[in-house]
């Protein structure tokens, strides 16, 4: 039997993978709307295949959930996936953790069952030591490697895709100063990934969860250092980042991915994690300067949006805007940290109309903007009569609209492509005035 603390995306993602794998999950989370609407199977939010999986996990009984944190007492395996929200100096909260780790560790106060508890919180480095391991063992009166073996297991899911990267991860991390735990731990993947099993990093717990967020910040790093290049290359008649990034990914000691130009990443990892390893970092008196610039040059980089609509448009008051795409990336309907945020502020603050349409965001982006922007129900919609359209989320619907869509619709074509899906050549022939992230002036 295995039991997972929280049920947002991460933890959800992990019950429902698990349990359509056939094991026994029980989801505890304090929340009791959240657990009805997964007992009902209603979508809780948006993310391919969740709800599938959801609807057959309990169907078959194999997943259940409850608020009753003392059900995890008869569980092998304890995941402790509950949220890690960010505190106003952008640290991270950790009372979520600490609740969980309590309940745990009070769970086996009773319970002669040797547990493997698993932190899969993106939590700083130092915590499954100095807060989980404590907590567990004063709670449960057992001493970690005895009545539970604690390691940290990171996870790496993309929104969009997370039940693909669950099912097909391309590494598993297991830190632990517990080499039983780490043992335990890497026989369960094996069981469970059987011949599709990734390499396994077995090390600390400060390695792990410094890991997490190495990742994250190396690939914001990526994706800024080429937003500043095709910052560059938008001065220079000739140059397109395109080209560039193309060329630069053929090195294989950079690799093509996360190479794509465009106002700025956003969502709910890279800004959080971003600003906790900064605050991390300042507690150990070090300012890491490289990390505090990536996140200054995304700060500033939707600003590029509203360069390119002046480029074009030179004023912007009174000018009907459309914006497409308002998550901050496709397959998704999440807004957090988007970078469609700043840039409608941004038109609205030049004194721009904004009509905008995103095929899954909309009922977030009506929360956030309200009557301040209109909304369209679809792209076209969107564009008609607008003066200026800016593509801001690279979603598979707009990248079918047609130049003549552009030219029919909009009172003058006037095209941003902020994330390079079309090609200049045909929209400029066709009549369109094209203006793109990083594409060197071409009027
Ligand atoms: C990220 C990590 O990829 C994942 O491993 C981690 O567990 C959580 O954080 P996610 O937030 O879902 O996942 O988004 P991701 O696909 O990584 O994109 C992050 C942002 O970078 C988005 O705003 C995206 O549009 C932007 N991005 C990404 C680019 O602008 N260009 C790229 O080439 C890649």
């Amino acid at each position: 039997m295995i039991s997972v603390f929280g049920l947002g995306r991460v933890g959800l993602v992990t019950a429902v993978c698990l349990a359509n794998k056939g094991y026994q999950v029980i989801g505890i989370d304090r929340d009791r709307h959240r657990l009805e609407k997964i007992r009902n199977s209603d979508p809780l939010f948006f993310e391919p295949k969740v709800l599938e999986y959801n609807k057959s996990v309990i169907a078959s009984g194999k997943l259940s959930v409850t608020e009753d944190a003392s059900m995890s007492a008869r569980s092998d395996l304890v995941y402790i996936t509950v949220g890690t929200p960010s505190k106003k100096d952008g640290g991270i909260n950790l009372g979520f953790v600490k609740n969980a780790a309590i309940a745990i560790g009070q769970s086996l106060r009773n319970s002669d069952q040797y547990q493997m508890v698993i932190v899969k919180s993106t939590v700083i480095p130092g915590t499954a030591r100095n807060l989980v391991k404590p907590i567990i063992e004063k709670e449960s009166g057992k001493k970690s490697g005895k009545g539970f073996g604690l390691s940290t297991n990171p996870e790496f899911l993309r929104e969009g895709k997370a039940i693909h990267d669950t099912e097909y991860p391309d590494r598993i991390v297991i830190g632990s100063e517990d080499s039983e735990a780490i043992k335990n731990l890497e026989s369960f993947y094996r069981e469970l990934y059987a011949e599709r099993i990734p390499p396994i990093l077995r090390t600390t717990h400060e390695n792990a969860e410094l890991i997490k967020y190495a990742n994250n910040a190396f690939l914001a790093m990526k994706v800024s250092f080429i937003n500043t290049i095709a910052n560059i290359a938008e001065s220079m008649p000739g140059a397109d980042v395109k080209t560039i990034a193309a060329g630069l990914g053929l090195d294989d000691r950079v690799g093509p991915k996360f190479l794509n130009a465009g106002f700025g990443w956003g969502g709910s990892c890279f800004p959080k994690d971003l600003s906790a390893l900064i605050t991390f970092c300042k507690s150990l008196n070090y300012s890491p300067r490289l990390i505090e610039a990536v996140v200054e040059q995304n700060r500033i980089q939707s600003r590029r949006a509203i360069h390119l609509a002046k480029r074009a448009l030179r004023s912007l008051k009174g000018k009907r805007i459309a914006v497409l795409g308002l998550a901050f990336k496709p397959k998704t309907d999440d807004m957090r940290e988007a970078v469609s945020i700043p840039i409608i502020k941004g038109l609205l603050a030049q004194g721009a109309k904004v009509v905008a349409y995103d095929p899954a965001a909309m009922k977030n982006a009506r929360g956030m903007f309200q009557d301040a922007i209109q909304y369209a129900t679809n792209p076209r919609e969107c564009m008609d009569s607008s003066d200026c359209c800016i593509i801001v989320t690279e979603w598979e619907e707009f990248k079918t609209l047609s130049p003549s869509d552009f030219v029919e619709r909009m009172r003058k074509p006037v095209l941003i492509d902020g994330r390079r899906i079309y090609d200049a050549v045909d929209f400029t022939a066709a009549g369109v005035r094209f203006f793109a992230v990083g594409l060197g002036p071409l009027e």
